[in-house]
């Protein structure tokens, strides 16, 4: 018999699941590398990339759809993470989903896999709505954010800069509004 893991979700080319210890020397190196934040306000110290390692596993803990590494499975590795963190934006919280891949595996629509087979997690699991926030200048992220079903909201300032909001309606029959104290939220909020 086959153990199916309901935390795991498999596409044809990627994994996406929960981050776990193993995983952390990977994401320290990620949010301390240029590339791989790029479109962010700056890189994370080691200090600060281990914290916000930690905030990943806090999340993951009450949230299925928490920001979670995306594994390419032709080779094994962990090629970025997708999936939603808290975010507090003129008073109200928010379920706010970003994506990040490694230069190289950007381009093969592998952001959009990744995010589909865990929007169809959410819409299983949450009622409400999620929120995106992005750059303006940031195409490509602006195009996954639409292919996954994301609609323009406005324009406005988070944290000092212009972001692009989008928002998506999950789930099914829940008041909308941004609820996401639908679902716990952890002691620690991190960075
Ligand atoms: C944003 C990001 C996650 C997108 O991942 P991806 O797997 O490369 O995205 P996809 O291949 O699924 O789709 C990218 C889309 O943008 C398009 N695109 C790529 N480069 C583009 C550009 N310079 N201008 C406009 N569109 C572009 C692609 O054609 C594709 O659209 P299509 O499917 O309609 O043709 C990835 O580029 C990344 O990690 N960027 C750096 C980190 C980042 O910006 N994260 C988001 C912060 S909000």
């Amino acid at each position: 018999m086959t153990d199916v893991d309901p935390d795991v979700v498999t596409t044809s080319r990627l994994v996406v699941r929960p981050p776990r210890e193993a995983d952390r020397e990977r994401f320290v190196e990620f949010f301390g590398a240029e590339d791989f934040m790029v479109f962010y306000p700056r890189v994370l110290t080691e200090a600060e990339a281990n914290d916000r390692f930690d905030h990943m596993l806090d999340v993951c803990r009450t949230i299925p759809f928490g920001k979670q590494p995306v594994v390419e499975r032709s080779s094994g590795r962990v090629v970025g993470y997708t999936g939603v963190d808290y975010i507090d934006i003129e008073g109200t919280t928010w379920l706010e989903w970003g994506w990040r891949l490694i230069p190289e595996c950007r381009g093969r629509g592998y952001a959009t896999e990744a995010g589909r087979a865990l929007l169809a997690k959410a819409n299983q699991v949450h009622d409400g709505e999620l929120l995106a926030m992005i750059d303006p200048a940031n195409l490509p992220s602006q195009n996954v954010c639409r292919k996954l079903g994301f609609r323009f909201w406005k324009q406005a300032p988070v944290d000092g800069a212009t972001h692009n909001l989008y928002t998506l309606r999950v789930g099914g029959a829940a008041p909308s509004g941004g609820p996401a104290d639908v679902l716990a939220r952890p002691d620690d909020e991190g960075p």
